[in-house]
């Protein structure tokens, strides 16, 4: 059948409709969706980490209705294996590959450090989710990149005013050989010989072994008052076993930073009972705003949330603050920077600012494991800010 007349102008109004349509930008059309990178360890000895940031990220913008600042979310996910000589090319790939808006990564402080690099020479939006890397915030800063969790300095810094203050004098430390271990025992060792202690030697084992026997040996023969650790993830649930399986739990008290505990009390049972350990979350925090979290993301998971999804919601809520001020357009980076450096971020840890550098200006929290929970015990460094050495901004 031959179109009538009025069908072929109405056919050309469309198609000179769409094409004026297509010329507009994207933004004018109607919001198109953001495009998220997700960049993750969802394998290795990590992998719960990065599976608890992602739901806890998910949790906020479906809180939100599905969307931020009025523009719907795609992820594009990349399981970055916590291996930095991947992670170069994993982030290229997301950046110029799948086009994405913003990316959200790392958990493991070298995989970190590779996305700071390129994010800084690309300007692309970074919010880490986790990694303390303290060069991200450091030497490394730049007004695109920003930190929901942490510096390795702090919990490290705030553990080692409280080993010193119980008057211990002769720390040995463990920890993975990269820069998350050897900061934040640095960190520790900052404070606990400015308050008097003495830090007689530091063991380490390449990540991410779990070859302990040969040094928790040494740490029996050096007899010291103390042991301070940093291991996260599977990693740490070994080595609170096999601490207490050499008999030391009971003869040489174990601090750590609190990635000691977080997500692994179930896997370490009674060999983490009474653990002391420093980090910017508890169990037990008992504010109405915590109380909230813990319920949404329970009923939502059927798992009890920790430090790495309250990580993941608030790298959510940051981007929320920045699209917001922007009306949801990401090009429009200098005014997205400026209203996360005057946000304060209403999170389950309790509120925090970004310091100059944009890492969380925190509370940092003594725990203690009683049953399944790191329980609050007392605030041991009141917000604390990471130095930002290095950093010009
Ligand atoms: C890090 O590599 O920065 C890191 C990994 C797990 C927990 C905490 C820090």
């Amino acid at each position: 059948m031959t179109p009538s007349r009025r069908t072929l102008i109405s056919r050309a109004i469309t198609t000179l409709a769409l094409s004026a349509l297509s010329a507009l930008p994207a933004l004018a059309q109607g919001s198109p969706k953001l495009k998220v990178g997700l960049m993750l360890p969802y394998t290795g000895t990590y992998a719960a980490l990065g599976n608890a940031i992602e739901n806890g990220f998910r949790l906020h913008i479906t809180e939100q209705g599905g969307k931020l600042a009025g523009r719907e979310i795609e992820f594009v996910k990349v399981d970055d294996e916590s291996d930095p000589s991947k992670a170069t090319d994993n982030v290229n790939k997301l950046i110029k590959r799948d086009n994405v808006d913003v990316l959200i990564g790392s958990v493991h402080s070298g995989v970190a450090m590779a996305m700071a690099k390129v994010a800084k020479d690309t300007g692309t939006m970074l919010i880490v989710p986790n990694a303390g890397a303290d060069a991200v915030t450091g030497p490394m800063c730049a007004s695109n990149i920003f930190r929901s969790s942490f510096s390795n300095w702090q919990p490290g810094y705030a553990m080692g005013e409280v080993v010193a203050k119980k008057g211990h004098k002769k720390v040995v430390t463990i920890t993975w050989k990269y820069a998350a271990g050897d900061e934040s025992i640095r960190g520790f060792k900052e404070s606990f010989e400015k308050g008097g202690g003495k830090v007689v030697k530091e063991l380490s084992v390449p990540f991410p072994n779990v070859e302990f026997q040969a040094l928790l040996t040494e740490i029996a023969a050096a007899k010291p008052d103390a042991v301070y650790t940093f291991f996260a993830g599977g990693g740490a649930v070994k080595f609170v076993k096999d601490y207490a399986a050499a008999g030391l739990k009971k003869t040489v008290p174990l601090y750590g930073a609190g990635f000691l505990t977080d997500g692994t009390l179930d896997a370490q049972g009674a060999d983490a009972a009474d653990l002391l350990t420093t980090l910017h979350y508890a169990d037990s925090l008992g504010t109405p705003r915590d109380n909230a979290f813990r319920l949404a993301y329970a009923k939502a998971y059927k798992l009890q949330p920790d430090v790495y999804a309250v990580q993941g919601y608030d790298a959510a809520q940051m981007l929320a603050v920045g699209l917001t001020a922007v009306k949801g357009d990401i090009s429009k980076k200098a005014e997205f920077s400026a209203a996360l450096e005057k946000a304060r971020i209403d999170s389950p840890r309790g509120p925090f600012t970004l310091s100059k550098s944009h890492n969380p200006v925190q509370d940092i929290y003594l725990r203690q494991v009683g049953g399944k929970k790191n329980k609050l015990v007392s605030i041991a460094s009141k917000a604390l800010a990471d130095p930002g050495r290095g950093c010009k901004l």
